[in-house]
């Protein structure tokens, strides 16, 4: 796509756009507070929900109910549901709308053993005529736009995306994002910017969301520039630098250059994440899921190792803002090589 392309007016479903760079769910990381962060730095288009039970959610499962948990500033959103049933995921998506939710995205690429044992995620890519008639019933059922997210196929034999995306096309999605990945690759290998032109071009008029290794600016170009997508999901990417909706959206639409942001911004914005943290849950809560994240903010921060240490030990608010103090009456290290940062392993076949 040109930067003048890009910078046409983008709607799913009818439903307006801020931007075409979207938050890809990252189950147990882009909760409401880091959305909610991500978003104040701007460039953000769409966000997800983790994905959450169909069934969970109409057995008003609390944990569920966290999942789901928005506010005002979350636009736009998708609730991302999964599971095996028709009648579930219609009645959950039912019930999400009568909540207010824009848009409503079926997983269909989840590759998890207990998300697939089920029948859900990725497992729906096997049985083409039951994942064709629940999309069709899902879509009837709500008035809001339905999206689906899936990978190329359950594996290299299997490239069956293209198809599913033709048909569900024709059966009202509004939007496909696809990972470039089959099931069988878990988080693995190369992502194939092929395989998800191929779904661009199997589709006619909605748009394809291209998603996998989109890690800075120019590889959400060179994700446009091969695959003709219509819009960038970033996951991971966008977790280890919530700026990236900026910086693409600055360079690739108005061909503005922006400074990365310095490393006091970062240990703002990690502080930020952390408060938030504390404002919707339980001190305890906010700690024990903040630790899980606070490993890559150490490494990215190049914080010296026995404060990394304590930052991903963090037992409790004081501790965490005593840290913060000391961290930023330390002199920022300084620019050098991008560390090398470890990606978190999504959820594969194991999990
Ligand atoms: C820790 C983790 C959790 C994930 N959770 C979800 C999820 O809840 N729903 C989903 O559709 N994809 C999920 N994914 C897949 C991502 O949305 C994305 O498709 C994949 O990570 C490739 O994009 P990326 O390289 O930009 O991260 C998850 C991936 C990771 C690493």
């Amino acid at each position: 796509m040109t930067p003048a392309a890009l910078q046409q007016p983008f709607r799913v479903g009818g439903v307006e756009m801020p931007s075409r760079f979207f938050l890809a769910p990252l189950a147990g990381y882009t909760s409401l507070a880091f959305r909610l962060c991500a978003r104040e730095l701007g460039g953000l288009g769409l966000a997800t929900t983790d994905l959450v039970n169909a069934r969970s959610l109409l057995e008003k499962r609390p944990r569920a109910f966290d999942l789901i948990e928005t506010s005002p500033e979350d636009r736009p959103l998708a609730v991302q549901i999964y599971g095996p049933s028709k009648e579930e995921l219609c009645a959950a998506a039912q019930m999400l709308e009568a909540r207010g939710v824009t848009l409503i995205d079926l997983n269909m690429g989840c590759p998890a053993r207990k998300v697939v044992r089920g029948g859900g995620g990725s497992a729906l890519m096997r049985e083409a005529d039951k994942a064709i008639a629940l999309v069709r019933a899902l879509v009837e059922s709500v008035k809001a736009p339905v999206t689906v997210k899936m990978r190329l196929g359950w594996d290299d034999a299997n490239i069956t995306a293209p198809f599913f995306a033709r048909e569900f096309e024709q059966a009202g999605v509004a939007a496909i994002t696809i990972h470039g990945r089959t099931r069988e690759q878990g988080f693995g290998g190369l992502v194939n910017r092929a395989g998800i032109h191929a779904v661009v071009e199997a589709v006619q008029r909605i748009p394809v969301i291209g998603n996998g290794d989109i890690r800075s600016v120019e590889d959400a170009r060179t994700m446009f520039i091969e695959t003709g997508c219509a819009a960038a999901g970033i996951g991971r990417g966008g977790l280890l630098n919530p700026w990236i909706f900026r910086q693409c959206d600055a360079e690739l639409v108005r061909g503005e250059q922006i400074a990365p942001p310095a490393c006091e911004e970062r240990v703002d914005f990690m502080a930020r994440h952390f408060e938030k943290l504390m404002a919707l849950r339980t001190e305890k809560v906010a700690c024990v899921l903040f630790r899980k994240i606070a490993k890559w903010y150490g490494i990215a921060l190049r914080v010296p190792r026995p404060m990394r240490h304590r930052l991903v030990m963090i037992k409790d608010a004081a501790e965490f803002r005593a840290l913060m103090a000391e961290l930023r009456a330390m002199k920022p290290p300084a620019p050098g090589r991008e560390p090398h940062i470890p990606i978190p392993s999504g959820p594969n076949a194991r999990w």
